[in-house]
């Protein structure tokens, strides 16, 4: 699998994500503000891929830092920081590892600042290799639910390319397939970016897993012919309560596979965890551009000129909905969560 990013060179080399699958091409950001540009762009994109970029954004943004001063190093780190901090709201992946970044620092107060600075660097190496290796772990996890023979339905793109690689929901799918098992995968299209279309669609076929896409609009009715029988998606942010953010039309599928008695299973790592919200309600939702709703992939318009648009990044599927929450140390229900994972 083609790495969605990582340090090379001296600089952040993200995968473009916003021109697959036509063309596999790469950003090469040389400054925390390109790094910064291209979340906000979607040209990286999924919540743990979106904390790993930033960090390495952080790490980036300090080695152009012109000071042997460790107070003024820091009080520089943080602005990059902050501006970091400001390109998405949801992905609570992408606050966990600024601070995680800014914990390092305070850690080394007193040490060389090209000491300090050699250190994020090594630091937002270890978040991306820690989140493949959770990735790893909740894909073993995650498969024991996973049966041969079965179809799973996802929704938007949990997989490598949202993440440091392997994926959350589709590492899921990667390590059912591993086991030998004969499974295929239901994409959603997911509107308005198409993230399942252009990226869930791309990355199986890369590895040969079947997928079958649909538009998301068809779910109800596959799932009523019993064609389904488990839905995995990823998320953005897991309140304490066990509320999940995730892509826009991740509650229709919950709702959906309520109705019709299949589980729906979101697999997270710690890093999407947020005890510190209480709940769904408290979790800010991306509004994102009119375009990306009133044409297809930012080109052909589909929708009269000025006509009046939502388009919320997110929603918010309640915790009763969700049948578990895979993890990298296991399965949980959703109100088992936050006992699990207090001390994180
Ligand atoms: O807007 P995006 O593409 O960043 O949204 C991504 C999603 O909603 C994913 O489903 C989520 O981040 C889980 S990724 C492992």
């Amino acid at each position: 699998m083609i790495p969605t990013v990582e340090w090379k060179e001296g600089a952040v080399r993200l995968l473009d994500q916003s021109r697959l699958p036509e063309h596999v091409e790469f950003v090469n950001c040389r400054d925390y503000r390109t790094v910064a540009m291209a979340i906000r762009e979607l040209r990286v994109r999924g919540a743990p891929a979106i904390g790993v970029t930033a960090a390495m954004g952080v790490a980036l943004g300090a080695q152009g830092i012109d000071t042997a001063d460790y107070e003024a190093f820091v009080k520089a780190v943080g602005g990059i920081c902050d501006h970091l901090a400001a390109t998405r709201p949801t992905a609570v992946n992408l606050f966990w590892a600024i601070e995680r970044m800014k914990r390092t620092l305070a850690s080394l107060r007193g040490r060389a600042v090209m000491e300090v600075k050699r250190a994020l660097i090594e630091e937002s190496q270890r978040i991306l290799d820690e989140d493949i290796a959770m990735n790893k772990a909740m894909g073993r996890h995650g498969a024991a639910l996973v049966h041969d023979g079965h179809t799973i339905l996802t929704h938007c793109n949990a997989g490598a390319l949202a993440t440091g690689g392997y994926g959350t929901a589709l590492g899921v799918v990667r390590a059912a397939w591993e086991q030998g098992k004969k499974i295929r995968v239901i994409a959603d299209e997911t509107r308005p970016v198409l993230q399942g279309a252009r990226l869930t669609a791309w990355e199986l076929m890369q590895d040969k897993i079947p997928v079958t896409l649909i538009t998301d609009n068809m779910a109800g009715s596959i799932m009523r012919q019993g064609l389904i029988h488990l839905c995995v998606v990823g998320a953005d942010r897991i309140a304490a309560n066990g509320d999940v953010a995730n892509k826009i039309g991740t509650y229709s599928v919950a709702v959906l596979a309520r109705a019709h008695g299949i589980p729906f299973y979101v697999a997270a790592p710690y890093s999407t965890i947020d005890l510190a919200t209480s709940s769904g309600d408290r979790i800010t939702i991306e509004q994102r551009n009119a375009e990306e709703v009133t044409s297809i992939h930012g080109s052909h318009p589909i929708a009269p000129l000025g006509v009046e648009v939502l388009n919320p990044a997110f929603d918010i599927t309640p915790a009763d909905l969700v049948t578990a929450i895979i993890t990298e140390r296991g399965v949980f229900k959703p109100y088992e969560l936050a006992t699990q994972f207090k001390h994180d």
